[in-house]
């Protein structure tokens, strides 16, 4: 019997390795080439492979290496590592002040959850033309750097794709930093995105724009676009506003000239007259916000991340290259056969129990591939989508499950959820209750607008969400 690629999500990998130095990586590149593939927070890389759009043998998980999720700024060069995630980017300082098109795009990407895993890099090497830290990382003129045991090589990123997820990168080579001059006084930037809904949409078109300025002349632009074209591209419209003040005049100019640059297609998100259309007018509010000085206006006061979990104490250390896994799960020390083939959602499913025994089979699947937030767990205290996280990269770690968080929560967010009638089928619940509880310990006093933002990434099929937003608000304010 054939299953539809959405029942069939067998995947297996004959090693799942965790080097300690990259030049251990390095070497298992070398000695296992295109059938060996780095894995980061494994948000595109599971799906493809559970799609059969890639066969790997061998993974390499970088994170036992230290240093790697570094964001730095050293003489007015930010660099990211490897590592670096997409909530560490919206979190950090340093690129908020010095990339904010990097931190607008970076916050576009999928829910908290999955910032809460998926990196930058790992968004670069996948190559879509609609992925969004693509053309901000574009805008502000970055390159990568790429290493491997022959030698190194920096690629300014507007080099680096040569077609529709397809790149410059030799199998053997890992991407070890992302660099970009920080924007600083007449310099600054902004990124947009037109998507469907707004949380996990894959974007109809999205921008970035980085100017310098001479007083109020334009002295340099560049404008990238992407969702438009098999690459995301910068644009030769940009020179327009070279030389040039930012009217109103100029700014329809350049937006035109734009619109008319891009070749998008039809498909199920757009027809390519819509995106043209897009483009015209996120460019040109794009440019007017830099000229009004107001592209940061919608940075919101407090970030949402859902990174304020439980965690119960973990005592595991980590087994690397063994075939045996060993997970904390709600307090309790699991070691598991071997999970090369399994998401740590079907770990917790199939392998972990309570301290009595019974299987723990509370987290639910729902979509298994990172869409609807039923399988949200914490993982070291930051909520994540279980669905997602290949069981070994969870070998050492610490995983609290609805079984282990409701009993931990200082709110009385159950009562909450019970009293408001924000449980139908109750399907989504415990996947919402991970997500509320990470919320409600991240932040005191929340408004509306941030529980709706903080909920982004959990779907209820049933309730309408209203009274699940109205019970975190209660149980915001009712402590037990
Ligand atoms: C539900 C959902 C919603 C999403 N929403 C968005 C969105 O709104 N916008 C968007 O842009 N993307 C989105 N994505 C795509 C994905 O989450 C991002 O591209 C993410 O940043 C990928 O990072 P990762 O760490 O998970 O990469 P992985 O899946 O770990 O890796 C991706 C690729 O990069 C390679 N790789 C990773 N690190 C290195 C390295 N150091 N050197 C060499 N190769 C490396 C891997 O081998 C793999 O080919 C979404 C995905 C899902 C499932
Ligand atoms: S997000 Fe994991 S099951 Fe839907
Ligand atoms: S209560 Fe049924 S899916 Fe949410």
């Amino acid at each position: 019997m054939t299953m539809h690629q959405v029942q069939d999500r067998t995947w297996r990998v004959e090693r799942y390795e965790r080097p300690a130095t990259l030049d251990e990586a390095m070497e298992i590149l070398a000695t296992h080439g295109d059938r060996a593939r780095i894995v980061a927070g494994a948000t595109d890389l599971l799906l493809e492979m559970q799609r059969k759009l890639r066969q790997v043998d061998v993974l390499v998980d970088l994170s036992a290496i230290d240093g790697l999720d570094d964001i730095t700024l050293n003489e007015g060069m930010i660099t990211l590592g490897p590592l670096v995630t997409h909530r560490q980017v919206v979190t950090s300082d340093i690129v908020r002040s010095g990339g904010l098109p990097l931190a607008q795009a970076s916050l576009e990407v999928g829910s908290a959850q999955l910032r809460n895993r998926a990196t930058v890099v790992g968004n670069l090497v996948t190559a879509s033309p609609a992925n969004d830290t693509i053309s901000a990382l574009m805008a502000l003129g970055a390159t990568v750097t790429l290493i491997s045991s022959k030698g190194s090589r920096v690629v300014p990123l507007d080099h680096f794709y040569t077609g529709v997820r397809t790149t410059v990168m030799k199998p053997h080579e890992i991407m070890s930093a992302v660099t970009f001059e920080a924007l600083t006084g007449s310099a600054s930037g902004v990124f947009a995105k037109v998507g469907l809904r707004s949380a996990q949409a894959i974007s109809v078109v999205h921008a970035a724009v980085v100017l310098e300025r001479d007083g109020a002349t334009v002295t340099s632009a560049l404008i990238a676009l992407g969702s438009v074209a098999p690459t995301i591209v910068l644009v030769d419209a940009a020179d327009i506003l070279v030389g040039s003040e930012l009217t109103t005049d100029v700014i329809t100019r350049c937006a035109n000239a734009c619109a008319g640059e891009v070749r998008p297609i039809d498909d199920v998100r757009a027809t390519a007259a819509y995106r043209t259309d897009m483009v015209r007018v996120a460019v040109a509010r794009m440019l007017a916000s830099l000229q009004a000085g107001t592209e940061a206006a919608t940075w919101p006061e407090r970030m949402m991340t859902l990174s304020g979990g439980s965690q119960p104490a973990a005592t595991t250390v980590s087994v690397g290259g063994s075939d045996e896994i060993q997970i904390t799960v709600n307090g309790t020390r699991t070691v598991g056969a071997s999970a090369t083939f399994e998401t740590l959602l079907d770990w917790i499913r199939t392998k972990a129990t309570d301290t009595e025994g019974a299987p723990l089979t509370g987290t639910k699947e729902g979509c298994a591939e990172g869409e609807c937030g039923a399988c949200t767990v914490h993982m070291d205290g930051q909520a994540v989508l279980a669905c997602l996280v290949p069981a070994a990269a969870a070998d050492g770690r610490s995983v609290t499950t609805i079984e282990g968080a409701t009993s931990d929560t200082e709110h009385d967010l159950e009562a909450s959820l019970v009293s408001c009638g924000a449980v139908q089928c109750g399907y989504c619940t415990p996947g919402f209750v991970m997500s509320a509880s990470s919320m409600l310990a991240e932040h005191d006093n929340l408004t509306e607008a941030e529980i709706r933002d903080g909920l982004g990434g959990n779907i209820c099929r049933c309730t309408g969400y209203t009274s699940i937003v109205e019970a975190l608000d209660i149980a915001g304010k009712v402590t037990s």
